[in-house]
């Protein structure tokens, strides 16, 4: 097995659980210091007390639906000199376009695309003064438009193409990693007020897919989409023509 001994410091969004708190586990492994970030102290705290050394690690709590959320983020960030970033906040709403209100799902959009897209930007120059990398968290729900997730997917969409293109401008300078996960067992789910059965089959365990992402970066970067199960919903969602797609997405999630 790859040993992994690597200093620096490594900025994690939405660390507070699912994802953000494997990333967290598997970073602190490879021997980082943590920038932990979450807006909801005692679970971000949950986070901080599952790490075997607690007292190389901090918490920065920032809510990034806020206006000044951002600014927030940057200011915890501020003098310390970051090797990675990881955009991993995130959420979605299910449910009808029409019926669900509109602040919500420009929240969607602030969280999941404007604050990646704004965090780098501010992050880059330190992150490439290090030789750093980037690891954004998009989805499968950005590959093929999804009824009843609109908004959601519209966010993906964009996140995915961002960082696809970023990793193809920075080649060489810094390490991107597009992360486009399917269904998995996180708080997702709870949050978007998905009912529990949908996508089941796909559902892959945290552990893999955050290990998946990581070897992605070991290899220099690139487009990952983790495990056999994500990666057999991705060629469906290939090869499926367009209209159909969008049926059999439309009859899964209809409220
Ligand atoms: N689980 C899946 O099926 C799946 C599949 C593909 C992609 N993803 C993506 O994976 C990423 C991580 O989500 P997860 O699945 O691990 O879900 P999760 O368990 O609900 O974690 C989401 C994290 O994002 C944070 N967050 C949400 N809204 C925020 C805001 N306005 N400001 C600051 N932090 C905010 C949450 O903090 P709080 O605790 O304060 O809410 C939490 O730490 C997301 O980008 C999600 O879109 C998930």
């Amino acid at each position: 097995m790859r040993e992994h001994t690597s200093t620096g410091f490594v900025l994690i969004t939405g660390a507070s659980g699912g994802f953000g708190l494997e990333f967290s586990r598997q970073l602190e492994a490879r021997g980082y210091s943590l920038l932990l970030h979450g807006r909801d102290r005692p679970r971000l705290q949950l986070t901080l007390d599952a790490m075997h050394h607690p007292d190389r690690h901090r918490l920065i709590l920032a809510d990034l639906n806020a206006k000044a959320g951002l600014a927030d983020l940057l200011a915890g960030t501020a003098h310390t000199p970051l090797t990675g970033l990881v955009n991993n906040a995130g959420f979605g709403i299910w449910g009808s376009f029409e019926q669900t209100g509109i602040v919500p799902q420009i929240d969607v959009i602030k969280t999941d695309l404007k604050a990646p897209i704004a965090l780098t930007h501010a992050l880059l120059p330190t992150l490439l003064k290090q030789n750093g990398f980037i690891i954004n968290v998009s989805s499968l729900a950005g590959v093929s438009p999804l009824p009843y997730m609109s908004t959601y997917a519209a966010a993906k969409a964009g996140l995915t193409f961002w960082s696809e293109a970023l990793r193809t401008e920075l080649a060489g300078r810094i390490r991107v990693v597009t992360l486009a996960p399917g269904p998995s067992p996180t708080g997702f789910r709870d949050v978007s007020g998905m009912p529990d059965g949908t996508g089941s089959f796909f559902r892959t365990p945290i552990a893999k897919i955050i290990s998946a992402s990581l070897a992605t970066l070991d290899h220099g970067g690139g487009y990952c989409v983790p495990g056999w199960r994500h990666r057999l919903l991705y060629t469906l969602q290939k090869i499926t023509p367009a209209g159909l797609a969008l049926r059999i997405m439309s009859k899964q999630l209809r409220p």
